[in-house]
């Protein structure tokens, strides 16, 4: 048996990352300060004994000097996330995430324990040199426009976790996500899918920011976690930065469209400013598409689901967790 951290266990990704883990008779420590993820996400797991976690915060040097040794991997996925969040809290955005990654990535190196890191496309910034491969340039917009403080932040980690790598050989995988989607995800802080079928099941308008032709790619997450799964085993991985999402493209406007039918609800578009949405200091991109090439050839994966079906999950999950709480 394995053991595995997870720091941000109890967010979205974290959670599912955990069932996969379990389901394959792993054990796993959950680190979560509970920030943006819920103890929901992870009560399931309460009472299996491969289970445990620590609520508190991954950038404790104590907790993480005690933990990382007694664990042969690390996932590290704990991070200020969701535009909304990060444009209301720049400074949690920009130190939260630095100083956790610059702990932990400096405890592995310390134990020789391997670090996973969830980079993300937001890194590609306003590039339009689609579709995006890991080692194309970047450009990111001007720090007055707070949305690029989190691009940068996690550039920073990424920069970090390579320097162990070259400099210790510590084996290190970045995994640059794209939008990533399923069950569980919350729209509380900006992301598009659950807020938009949130409001289609209560007949609400469904809020497009901007014109809605900006285009997405939105990859289930259980395709997500078969490929996080697969980093530690692909010795090819260790000091690469390999994108994971998908490169099927919709439009926002047509997601909305698109969420309304499968909803079959009576939800009409309303479309706001981004200036209305996030106040000043927002800078958006046209398209944001993954050059999957590298996470095939050294992976072999590639995403299966189409977003109908992923839309249909969450949709049915949503109806399941409301009805189960009334
Ligand atoms: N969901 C996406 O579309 C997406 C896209 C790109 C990258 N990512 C990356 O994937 C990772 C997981 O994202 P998610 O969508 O599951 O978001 P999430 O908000 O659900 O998960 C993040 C978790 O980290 C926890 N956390 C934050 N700071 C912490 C800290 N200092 N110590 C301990 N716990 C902390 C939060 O409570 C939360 O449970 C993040 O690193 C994020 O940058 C996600």
């Amino acid at each position: 048996m394995k053991k595995y951290l997870i720091t941000g266990g109890a967010g979205f990704i974290g959670s599912h990352l955990v069932e996969g883990l379990l389901n394959r008779g792993d054990f796993v420590t959950v680190i979560d300060d509970l920030s943006t993820g819920t103890w929901n996400n992870i009560a399931q797991f309460e009472s299996n004994l491969n289970f445990r976690a620590i609520i508190a915060s991954a950038d404790e040097r104590s907790l993480i000097e005690r933990e990382v040794p007694k664990h042969n991997f690390v996932y590290h996925l704990a991070s200020a996330v969701g535009v909304k969040l990060i444009i209301d809290r720049p400074v949690e955005t920009v130190q939260r995430i630095v100083r956790t990654t610059d702990s932990l990535v400096d405890v592995c190196m310390r134990y020789r324990v391997p670090l996973l890191l969830t980079s993300t496309s937001e890194v590609y910034g306003k590039s339009d040199c689609v579709p995006f491969a890991e080692d194309n340039d970047i450009t990111i917009g001007a720090t007055s426009k707070r949305r690029w403080a989190y691009a940068s932040a996690k550039m920073l980690d990424e920069f970090l976790v390579l320097a162990h790598h070259y400099q210790t050989s510590l084996p290190v995988f970045i995994v640059r996500l794209f939008n990533t989607v399923g069950p569980k995800q919350t729209g509380q802080y900006g992301m598009v899918i659950p807020r938009f079928i949130n409001a289609a099941i209560k007949n609400e308008p469904l809020e497009v920011y901007g014109d809605g032709k900006q285009q997405r790619c939105f990859c289930s997450v259980f395709d997500v976690i078969e490929a996080l799964l697969k980093f530690e085993s692909s010795p090819q991985a260790s000091g690469q930065v390999i994108n994971i999402g998908s490169n099927e493209e919709i439009s926002i406007g047509q997601l909305a469209e698109k969420i309304i039918k499968i909803v079959k609800s009576k939800s009409k578009l309303k479309f706001i400013s981004y200036e209305e949405a996030y106040g000043h200091g927002f800078d958006d991109m046209r398209r944001r598409i993954p050059d999957l090439n590298k996470a095939k050839r050294i992976l072999n994966w590639q995403p299966k689901t189409k977003l109908d079906e992923i839309i249909n999950q969450i949709y049915q999950y949503n109806i399941n967790q409301k009805n189960h709480n009334q």
